[in-house]
C-alpha cells in the first residue's frame, strides 16, 4: 500500500482578490504536494478559503450583497487564479460548506462538555481585520501589533477557551521536538514571546455579529473565525463523521505550511484544540517568510500588490512559480521586482535551461537527421558529469525534504549548467567536421539528452508544464523514462527521435517589458498623469478646512452606514451627516477632534441638512479613519 502524505496551506480569506505573496504559500505547498506523488505517497493536498467573521460581513454589506453572495463571487476567482497557476490541489475546503460547519459545532460542543470551553465575558481589545484578540500591552503604539490598524474595544458575553491549561505541554511538545516548528527561529519566538510569558484562555466566541458557525446549544454566539477555521483541516478529512476513512489515512498531517504572521495561532492554538480534542498533533508546521516589495510587505492597502495572473499570462505559470520557488530561501523574507523576475526568466530560464534544450535538439538534428542512439563513445567528461547529476540528485532528494526549495533548484540548475559546460568542452560543432568522430558525436549527444531527460523528470514539481514539452522535443514516450526513480540510474535512453519545438522560455527585453509591466500594475499612475492634472495653491485655497470637535452624535434611523453630529467649529455649531457609522459608534465619536470643510454647499440627507463634510482616510478594506490633529488644538482652527 502507497503511503500517505497530508499538505496544507492555510485558507485564505475571500475579502481581497490574492497577489503573488499570497500564491507564494500555494505554489510552494503544491511542489511538496507534486514532488510526493512523483516519489509515491498518496497525496492528500488541501487548501481552501477562510469565509466566516465580522470582516467579510462588513465587505459584503458595504458592497450591498449577503455575505454569501459576496464570498461566492471571490472563490470562483481563487480557484480559477490556482488552476492557471496549475495548483493540484486535491481538495479545495470552504468554512461555508455545511458538512465544515456542522463539525465545527460538534467540535465546540465536545470541546464544552469535557469543559475545555466555558462562558464567561469578555472585554478587551479586537482587531477586525485580523479577527485577533490582544490585551493592552501586546498592542504597539496603540495599535494592533500584526497590521498596525486601530482596535476596537468589545466587551461580550463569550466562551472561552481553556488555552492556558496547555500552555506546558506545549512547551514540552514544541522543545522534545525540534521538528515540529520549522523553520527553528519560529521556535524561539513562540516559547520565548508568548508561551513562556503566559497563555491566557482564549474568547472563542463572539455576539456581536452573525456571520459564522452558531454555537449549537446558545445560538446567539458564533464560533471564533480562528476555532472555526483551523478546524477546516480536520473537517475536510471527514473528522467526527460516519465517512471518516481520509482523517484516519491521512491525519496527523505531515506538513502544515502557513505564513510567519500566522505562526502562533497554528503552533498554539491549532495544537492546544488537538490536545484537547485527543488527537495527533501535525508532524510539522513550517513558517515561511514574507514576499516583499522595497522592504514592505505586499499590501493592498499600502498599494504595492502585484497581481499574479497578470504575471502568468505574460510569461507562464511555470516561470513564476520557479520564480517564487528559486529566488526567497523559504522560511526568510525575500524581496519581489518585476527586474528581478525578468532576470531570472533571462538567466535561468531562457539562457540556461532553454538554451541547453534547443541547441542539444538543433545538433541532433542537423548531424544525425534527429535520431540518435546509445551507440555512441564516451567522451573524457562524461564521468564528471555523471558524477554531477549523482551528487546533485542526491542533494536536491535531500532538500526537498527540509523543504529548502531555493536549494533544491540550485541543484538542478548545477546540473543544466554542468551540461552547458560540457557543450563547451566537448565542441560538437567541431567534432560534427570529421566523419571518423561520428560515434564520439553521438556519444557527446546521448550524454546531453540523458542529462536533459533527468532535469525534465526532476523540475516538475516546480514547473509542471515544462517537462511535457522537454519531453515532446526529446521524443521520450515511454513512462519509464519519465518516472522519478529513473533519475537515478544514467544511460536510459536507447534510441530517440528528436523533434525540435518552440523555445521553452523566450528572451525578454528587460527595459522594454519592465515598461510594459509598470504600465499594466499600475494603470492608476499612469491615468493620473493624463487626467488628473495639478492644482495651483490658489484652486486649493478655495477649500475651507477647519478643526472641529464632535460634540453629540447619534446614528441616523434607517441608516446604517450614518451618523448625524453636531460639531463644534469656534463659537459655531455645525450638523453634519458622515457615513462612519460601521467605524465608529456615536459614544467613541464624541470628544474626537476632526478635519471639517466647512465652505461645501449643504446638502439634505435623509431629511437632515448636513453642513459640511468630515475628512476620513480611507484603506483597501474600504474602511474609515478619521484624520485628527498630531497636538491638541482648539477648535475653530484654520487648516492650511
Ligand atoms: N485566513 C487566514 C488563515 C487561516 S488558516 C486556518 C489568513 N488568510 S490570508 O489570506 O490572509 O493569508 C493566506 C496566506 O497567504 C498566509 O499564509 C499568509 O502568510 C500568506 N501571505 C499573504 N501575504 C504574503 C506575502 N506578502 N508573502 C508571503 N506570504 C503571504 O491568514
Amino acid at each position: 500500500m502507497k503511503k500517505s502524505f497530508y499538505v496544507t496551506t492555510p485558507i485564505y480569506y475571500p475579502s481581497n482578490k490574492l497577489h503573488i505573496g499570497h500564491s507564494y504559500t500555494t505554489v510552494a505547498a503544491d511542489a511538496i504536494a507534486r514532488y510526493k506523488r512523483l516519489r509515491g505517497y498518496d497525496v492528500m493536498f488541501l487548501t481552501g478559503t477562510d469565509e466566516h467573521g465580522q470582516k467579510i460581513e462588513r465587505r459584503a454589506l458595504e458592497e450591498d450583497k449577503s455575505p454569501q453572495e459576496f464570498v461566492d463571487s471571490i472563490v470562483d476567482w481563487i480557484k480559477d487564479l490556482w488552476a492557471t497557476m496549475d495548483i493540484s490541489y486535491d481538495k479545495f475546503i470552504r468554512t461555508t460548506d455545511p458538512e465544515h460547519k456542522e463539525i465545527v459545532a460538534k467540535i465546540f460542543k465536545k470541546l464544552y462538555d469535557q469543559d475545555d470551553i466555558y462562558k464567561s465575558e469578555y472585554e478587551g481589545l479586537y482587531c477586525t481585520p485580523c479577527e485577533s484578540f490582544f490585551t493592552e500591552h501586546q498592542l504597539v503604539n496603540g495599535k494592533c501589533p500584526d497590521c498596525g490598524r486601530e482596535v476596537e474595544r468589545v466587551k461580550e458575553e463569550s466562551y472561552f477557551f481553556r488555552l492556558s491549561k496547555y500552555q506546558d505541554r506545549l512547551i514540552k511538545h514544541i522543545e522534545d521536538n525540534p521538528e515540529f516548528l520549522m523553520p527553528q527561529t519560529r521556535q524561539n519566538e513562540m516559547l520565548n514571546n508568548f508561551l513562556k510569558v503566559g497563555l491566557e484562555d482564549l474568547c472563542v466566541s463572539r455576539t456581536s455579529f452573525t456571520w459564522g458557525v452558531p454555537v449549537s446549544f446558545d445560538e446567539k454566539h458564533v464560533v471564533y473565525v480562528w476555532l472555526d477555521a483551523l478546524s477546516n483541516y480536520i473537517t475536510a478529512l471527514g473528522y467526527m463523521t460516519d465517512h471518516d476513512k481520509d482523517f484516519k489515512k491521512y491525519w496527523p498531517a505531515n506538513v502544515q505550511l502557513v505564513g510567519k504572521e500566522i505562526v502562533r495561532f497554528h503552533a498554539i492554538i491549532w495544537p492546544a484544540i488537538l490536545m484537547a480534542l485527543g488527537e495527533e498533533l501535525p508532524k510539522q508546521i513550517f513558517g515561511h517568510g514574507w514576499l516583499i516589495i522595497n522592504g514592505g510587505k505586499m499590501s493592498k492597502s499600502i498599494g504595492n500588490v502585484v497581481d499574479p495572473s497578470i504575471l502568468v499570462e505574460r510569461y507562464g505559470s511555470d516561470a513564476i512559480r520557479y520564480f517564487l520557488l528559486r529566488e526567497v530561501a523559504f522560511g526568510q523574507d525575500g524581496n519581489f521586482s518585476n527586474n528581478a523576475l525578468i532576470s531570472r526568466i533571462n538567466s535561468d530560464l531562457a539562457n540556461d535551461l532553454g538554451n541547453l534544450t534547443s541547441r542539444t535538439v538543433a545538433m541532433i538534428e542537423k548531424y544525425f537527421n534527429g535520431q540518435i542512439t546509445n551507440k555512441g563513445h564516451a567522451s573524457p567528461f562524461d564521468a564528471h558529469v555523471k558524477q554531477t547529476i549523482k551528487n546533485n540528485v542526491e542533494l536536491m532528494e535531500d532538500s526537498m525534504e527540509k523543504l529548502f526549495f531555493n536549494n533544491a533548484l540550485e541543484h538542478i540548475w548545477n546540473i543544466i549548467r554542468r551540461l552547458n559546460k560540457y557543450i563547451d568542452e566537448t565542441t560538437p560543432w567541431i567534432l560534427a567536421k570529421d566523419p571518423e568522430n561520428k560515434e564520439k558525436l553521438m556519444g557527446v549527444l546521448h550524454t546531453l539528452v540523458e542529462g536533459i531527460r533527468i532535469v525534465g523528470i526532476m523540475i516538475e514539481p516546480f514547473m509542471p508544464t515544462t517537462p511535457k514539452k522537454i519531453f515532446e522535443q526529446l521524443g521520450i514516450t515511454s513512462a519509464k523514462l519519465t518516472q522519478w526513480d529513473s533519475i537515478h540510474e544514467f544511460g536510459l535512453i536507447k534510441k530517440i527521435s528528436v523533434q525540435k519545438g518552440d523555445n521553452l522560455f523566450p528572451r525578454i527585453d528587460l527595459e522594454k517589458e519592465l515598461e510594459a509591466l509598470e504600465a499594466i500594475q499600475n494603470p492608476a499612475k499612469e491615468s493620473e498623469k493624463e487626467e488628473e492634472p495639478s492644482i495651483t495653491i490658489e484652486d486649493f485655497s478655495k477649500v475651507k478646512l477647519k478643526i472641529g470637535e464632535v460634540i453629540s452624535s447619534e446614528k441616523v434611523k434607517k441608516a446604517d452606514k450614518l451618523l448625524v453630529s453636531k460639531i463644534k467649529i469656534g463659537s459655531e455649531i455645525r450638523t453634519i451627516v458622515s457615513g462612519i457609522a460601521k467605524f465608529y459608534s456615536p459614544e467613541e465619536f464624541v470628544g474626537k477632534k476632526v478635519v471639517v470643510v466647512t465652505n461645501l454647499a449643504p446638502v439634505k440627507l435623509r431629511g437632515i441638512i448636513s453642513e459640511g463634510m468630515i475628512l476620513c482616510a480611507e484603506n483597501d478594506q474600504g474602511e474609515l479613519v478619521t484624520i485628527a490633529p498630531e497636538k491638541d488644538i482648539m477648535s475653530g482652527s484654520t487648516i492650511k
